[in-house]
């Protein structure tokens, strides 16, 4: 196993090589160096972040077409900030410095930054003082959006100011001769209407690239890399419906066929149809090798009694690990594990993103003396192109652009005890609620939203009869990334389809209440 890890290692870095054209984007600023690459992703061209300590060596190895140096949150003149290794400047590889990259640039070639005291943030009017392909064909004048507070205040030897803003002489600088490029503003924001188009021009009348980066050419590279690493192997995946392990699996079907297996373990606290929906979409459109384990009982039963969240988790990923381990063994000879990384999660992990395939994994938490090689399709993707990659690929739209479901699933949206009767009870009334917000046109628009089951009942009345019955907690939410999230604002007339609809259809539910709490200090899930 340990040969193969090896072999497959090598392989997979081989055919990641294969990307043609690649900007690097060095990170002097997390959140800023993802926007970056995301909008030079956007323009076809592939890019990868990398650590500000890349030395001029490893750029030249990585052979980019180009270099963005990133912006960041802090001063050049701060004690212990972030530099660059000098010598990158003098490879004759393109770079555009974007703010501190820019005073960083301006720095490092023998030009001056100064503390002015006089910081520049938000919206500013750029004038564009000089031709150059930086501007080619774009405004004069045109709105930008700055955060600096130091200023460039003399261009190093060869360069010429492109462009100036109120409270920076040298908004924009160039060595066009060298393909050095400055600019304090930030072109990578929505709110810089041009900044766009100004990458653009960096990445094709500067760097030349072919714009090649497309969905369909990452599914040829990722089929290609995926064949060569696996070989005649057999692989598994853990199917989960979410659209990662959807894209992950279908992409490796697409390139090994049938030496693929997937293990979807349906735990019983799924929606209403969703197993079906997911054994019917692999089995239709991808003829893949699929093992449904119809697993409800044995979750249900070790959650008998069972009202602590934590402890409701731990059993649900426990009894998961068990199953999946038990069906893992039944398929002989299987030496590769799928797992739906995502590049921002490489990132954080501050992971080498040139090794696709690494000889532990995190799959589920499964334990590491489960050997295998995992294949990563999705390693190098942001998550839209993931969600792109998949329609191209043929995955209908209700796996792709599905909203985020936990991996417990309905267990930590029943407070208190799960039980078979009170798993059909919030399917039957989620199924509603769903339903009720894609009829309004929300669905798309909402983060989440679905029903809670709390274990608490209330008084009502229904006809001539007095009820006894659990409320549904609506709970919908609009977020970015779940870090952060906000109640939805969802129209009255649609809360009142919701409710009525229900209380009259439920008969174990007499009222609906809505959460209308943001997170934090709330949390999106109620356990
Ligand atoms: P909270 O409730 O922490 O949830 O605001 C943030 C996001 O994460 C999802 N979530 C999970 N996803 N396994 C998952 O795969 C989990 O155990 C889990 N718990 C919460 C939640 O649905 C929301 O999108």
């Amino acid at each position: 196993m340990r040969d193969h890890v090896a072999a497959a290692t090598e392989t997979y870095g081989q055919a990641s090589t294969t990307i043609d054209q690649r900007v690097l984007v060095v990170d002097f600023g997390a959140q800023y160096a993802q926007l970056i690459a995301r909008r030079v992703r956007e323009a076809n061209v592939f890019s990868e972040i990398v650590s500000r300590e890349i030395t001029a060596a490893e750029v030249k190895r990585r052979a980019p077409i180009g270099v963005i140096l990133s912006g960041g949150p802090a001063s050049v003149f701060a004690v212990g900030s972030y530099s660059i290794d000098p010598d990158i400047f003098g490879l004759g590889i393109p770079i555009l410095g974007i703010c501190y990259g820019h005073q960083l640039m301006a720095q490092a070639l023998g030009g001056t930054v100064t503390e002015t005291g006089k910081g520049e943030y938000g919206k500013a009017e750029l004038s564009v003082t000089a031709d150059g392909c930086l501007f080619e064909d774009l405004p004069r004048s045109q709105t930008v959006w700055m955060s600096h507070k130091d200023s460039v205040s003399a261009v190093p030897d060869g360069f010429v100011t492109l462009a100036s803003s109120p409270e920076a002489e040298i908004a924009a600088m160039a060595d066009e001769s060298r393909g050095l490029f400055g600019v304090q503003f930030h072109p990578e924001v929505v709110h810089t209407p041009h900044g766009t188009a100004v990458i653009e021009k960096f990445l094709t009348a500067v760097c030349g690239s072919s714009q090649s980066w497309n969905h369909s050419s990452i599914i040829e590279r990722s089929v290609a890399a995926i064949k060569e690493t696996v070989g005649d192997e057999r692989v598994i995946c853990a199917l989960s419906g979410g659209v990662d392990s959807s894209v992950a699996a279908a992409l490796v079907q697409r390139a090994v066929g049938r030496q693929l297996t997937c293990i979807f373990v349906d735990n019983g606290l799924l929606r209403q149809g969703e197993g079906a929906q997911v054994e019917s979409t692999f089995r239709e459109h991808f003829d893949v090798d699929l093992v449904h384990v119809k697993a409800a009982d044995r979750f249900v039963s070790a959650l008998e009694g069972i009202t602590d969240p934590e402890t409701k988790r731990k059993i649900i990923g426990e009894t998961f690990i068990r199953i999946f381990e038990e069906e893992a063994e039944k398929i002989e000879g299987a030496s590769f594990l799928v797992q739906g990384t995502l590049y921002p999660d490489v990132i954080e992990s501050g992971s080498e993103s040139a090794a696709l395939i690494k000889s532990h994994h995190n799959v589920g938490g499964l334990p590491d003396d489960m050997k295998f090689a995992l294949v990563e399709p999705l390693r190098d993707l942001f998550k839209d192109e993931v969600r792109a990659v998949g329609s191209e690929i043929g995955l209908p739209d209700d796996i792709i652009l599905r909203q985020p479901f936990p991996g417990p699933g309905l267990g930590v949206r029943i407070i208190g005890e799960v039980t078979a009767e009170r798993l059909e009870i919030l399917r039957a009334a989620d199924v509603i609620v769903l339903e009720e917000i894609k009829a309004a046109g929300l669905y798309h628009d909402i983060w989440q939203s679905f029903g809670v089951l709390p274990a608490i009942k209330s008084v009502g009345v229904q006809g001539d009869f007095r009820t006894y019955a659990y409320p549904l907690i609506l709970r919908a939410v609009t977020s970015e990334d779940a870090m952060t999230a906000d109640f939805a604002r969802i129209p009255y007339e649609v809360l009142e389809r919701i409710s009525s609809r229900v209380i009259s259809e439920v008969e174990e539910i007499n009222r609906v209440a809505y959460d209308i709490s943001s997170k934090p200090p709330a949390t999106i899930e109620w356990e």
